[in-house]
C-alpha cells in the first residue's frame, strides 16, 4: 500500500455543548444555509448526519455533520472503541457562559484528542458577553487565537444566521492545521454505525459512517453482531446511493438485526463468512454476559 492511494476526505464534525445552548439551532442553520434556496425548509432529513459543501479559500469543500446528540456520539461510541469525530464544535451560549455540560463536553473531546472549535452562540441576546466565554474557557485550556492560543472562537447567532460561514471556515482551517484528512477509497469499506432502528416495512436500518474504502449496494457486511448484504442505501435526503465514499454517512438496509451506535462495520468477502463472524461475536458476547452473571452470583453467595 502506498500513500498515493490516499485521497482527501471531508472532516467529520460533532456539535456538543450544554443543554439549550443552541446545538440543534446551529446544525439547522448550517444545513439550511447550504441547501439551494428553493429547497430550503422543503427537505426532510432522514438520517442523523448530513454533508454540506462550502466554498473555502476558492475551493469547494465538503464537511460531514453528525447530528446525534454529541454526548451519545462520544460516550456510547467511544465505549466501543470507535472514534467517529475529527472535530468537535463546542456551542456555548453567550448569555449563559460555561455550564456543567460545557465542561463535560470539552473533557470528552480533549480525552479523545479531538480539536475543538468554539461557537459562541446567541450573540443577539441582550445579556450576551462573548469575551467572557473566551476568558472562562481559558481556564480549561481552550485559549482563543486572539489571546495567543490556537483555538478558533466564532461569534454566532444561530437564530439570525450570523457567523455560520465563519464556523464552516473555522472547521476547515482547524482540519487543515493539524489533521491528516485522508483515506483510501479503493478498498472494502470500514466504518461505524452511528444510529440504527427496526423499521416496520424495511427491517433493520442503520446509519453508517464510512471511514475508509467505498461501500456498495450488494456488499456483504458485518456490523457488531448484525450481518447481511446491503440491499439499498440512501443519503440524508432519502436519495438512493449506490456507492458511499469516506466520510459519507448513509442509511443501509439489509442487516439481520439492529446494530448499536458505535458498532464498527466492515465488508466481508462472502455472505457465509459474514454470518459466521457475526455469530461468533454473538456467542462471545453471550459468554461474557454469562461469566459476569456467574461472578455476581458467586459473590452474593459469600456476602
Ligand atoms: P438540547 O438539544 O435540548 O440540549 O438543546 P440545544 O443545545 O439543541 O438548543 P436548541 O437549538 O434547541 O436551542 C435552545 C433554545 O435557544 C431554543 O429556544 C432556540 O430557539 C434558542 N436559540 C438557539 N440559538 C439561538 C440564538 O442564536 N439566539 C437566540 N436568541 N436564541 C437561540
Ligand atoms: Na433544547
Ligand atoms: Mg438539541
Amino acid at each position: 500500500e502506498t500513500d498515493e492511494e490516499l485521497v482527501a476526505r471531508p472532516p467529520v464534525v460533532t456539535v456538543m455543548g450544554h443543554v439549550d445552548h443552541g446545538k440543534t439551532a446551529l446544525l439547522d442553520a448550517i444545513r439550511n444555509a447550504k441547501v439551494a434556496a428553493g429547497e430550503a425548509g422543503g427537505i426532510t432529513q432522514h438520517i442523523g448526519a448530513y454533508q454540506v459543501v462550502t466554498e473555502h479559500e476558492g475551493i469547494e469543500r465538503a464537511i460531514t455533520f453528525i447530528d446525534t446528540p454529541g454526548h451519545e456520539a462520544f460516550t456510547a461510541m467511544r465505549a466501543r472503541g470507535a472514534q467517529v469525530t475529527d472535530i468537535a464544535i463546542l456551542v456555548v451560549a453567550a448569555d449563559d457562559g460555561i455550564m456543567p455540560q460545557t465542561i463535560e463536553a470539552l473533557n470528552h473531546a480533549q480525552a479523545a484528542n479531538v480539536p475543538i472549535v468554539v461557537a459562541v452562540n446567541k450573540i443577539d441576546k441582550p445579556g450576551a458577553n462573548p469575551q467572557k466565554v473566551r476568558q472562562q474557557l481559558t481556564e480549561f485550556g481552550l485559549v482563543a487565537e486572539e489571546y495567543g492560543g490556537d483555538v478558533m472562537f466564532v461569534d454566532v447567532s444561530a437564530k439570525n444566521k450570523v457567523g455560520i460561514q465563519e464556523v464552516l471556515d473555522a472547521v476547515l482551517l482547524t482540519a487543515d492545521a493539524g489533521l491528516d484528512m485522508r483515506a483510501k477509497p479503493d478498498k472494502d469499506a470500514r466504518g461505524v454505525a452511528i444510529e440504527a432502528k427496526l423499521d416496520k416495512g424495511r427491517g433493520a436500518v442503520a446509519t453508517v459512517l464510512i471511514q475508509s474504502g467505498t461501500l456498495h449496494v450488494g456488499d456483504s457486511i458485518v456490523a457488531g453482531t448484525a450481518y447481511g448484504r446491503v440491499r439499498a442505501m440512501a443519503d440524508e435526503n432519502g436519495v438512493p446511493v449506490l456507492a458511499a465514499t469516506p466520510s459519507r454517512a448513509v442509511q443501509v438496509q439489509g442487516l439481520s438485526s439492529v446494530p448499536r451506535a458505535g458498532d464498527t462495520f466492515l465488508v466481508i468477502d462472502d455472505d457465509r463468512t459474514a454470518r459466521q463472524i457475526a455469530e461468533k461475536r454473538e456467542a462471545a458476547e453471550r459468554n461474557a454476559l454469562l461469566a459476569k452473571a456467574r461472578k455476581r452470583i458467586s459473590l452474593e453467595d459469600f456476602t
